[in-house]
């Protein structure tokens, strides 16, 4: 190629490198107008990937990675009895599953709620001495943390609880009565103050989006859909009553299990209860 003297085959190609580069780091959709697209399309498409997004992702920015394990030092802790349940066949219980949203009155035990957070959430095995949980979870990151409203749970004070994975057991994070809450923010499904209990998922988002970028969150609620199914089939074998709630006041359930709605959000609601 004859080129002025004065630009060099090492500035064209660096340039070129940079043009690449800069294309690379756009998200997939800067280049289409967003006024065309929803939020819904927009947020699916923004995450969609492709080469040039994996190529920017390379040299984009990624938050740290927050802390694997929530605690709550100096919290009251409630140790859970050993999940040592066998219930029903799993094909059984893939047929009897149905969405339940009335509940008995009668309680549910620790040992069955030690069942049900075993089934969310429990280490059920390693990889290189890295704790792995029943429920996949994308690069092995385990963005959830799960909390629960607890009801009517036999030998278990009223409250707020956060599950205590690595050690099996309850965190209080306060007590008291929260059925009129967790019904009120439940958009007033009644079943979310009648159950037993009521779990709430909730992610901490940079668990994902220090590994996977934006398409992190599309993970998360993925991840919800495995955890959820766990407690349903698990629920089911127990010989109890549950159902899984999208419907709900963000901003009121975030308030409620005091998490900011941001770096953390509640993502599914699951209610589980006494037949
Ligand atoms: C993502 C999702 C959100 C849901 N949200 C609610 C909800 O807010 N309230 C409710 O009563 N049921 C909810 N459900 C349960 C569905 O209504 C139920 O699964 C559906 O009617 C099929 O019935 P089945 O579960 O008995 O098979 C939800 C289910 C899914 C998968």
């Amino acid at each position: 190629m004859n080129l002025p003297r004065k630009i060099s085959k090492f500035t064209v190609a660096a340039t070129a490198l940079i043009v690449i580069v800069f294309v690379g780091m756009l998200p997939a959709g800067k280049k289409e107008s967003k006024t065309q697209l929803s939020t819904g399309e927009r947020f699916h498409h923004e995450t969609t990937l492709t080469w040039r997004g994996v190529l920017g992702d390379v040299f984009g920015t990624k938050p740290k990675k927050p802390p694997q394990y929530k605690t709550y030092p100096g919290s009251e802790k409630v140790k859970l009895p050993k999940p040592e349940y066998r219930g029903m066949i799993l094909e059984e219980a893939i047929e009897q599953r149905r969405s339940v949203r009335n509940y008995s009155k009668k309680p549910i035990t620790t040992l069955q709620l030690s069942q049900l957070l075993f089934a969310a959430q429990g280490i059920t095995g390693k990889i290189y001495g890295q704790p792995l949980r029943a429920a996949p979870s994308a690069g092995a990151l385990y963005p959830f943390e799960i909390y629960m409203v607890a009801n009517n749970v036999q030998d278990l004070p009223r409250g707020i609880y956060h599950y205590s994975l690595r050690d099996h057991a309850l965190e209080l994070v306060k007590a008291g009565d929260f059925r009129r809450k967790i019904t009120d923010a439940g958009l007033e499904q009644e079943m979310l103050g009648d159950a037993a209990v009521t779990f709430v998922l909730s992610a901490i988002f940079d668990r994902l989006r220090c590994k996977y970028g934006e398409r992190g969150f599309r993970y998360a609620y993925i991840e919800a859909g495995h955890i959820s199914q766990n407690i349903c089939l698990q629920s089911v074998s127990l010989g109890l009553g549950s159902v899984c709630v999208g419907a709900f006041l963000d901003e009121k359930v975030n308030q409620l299990i005091e998490v900011d709605g941001r770096k953390e959000a509640a993502i599914y609601l699951h209610p589980v209860g006494a037949l």
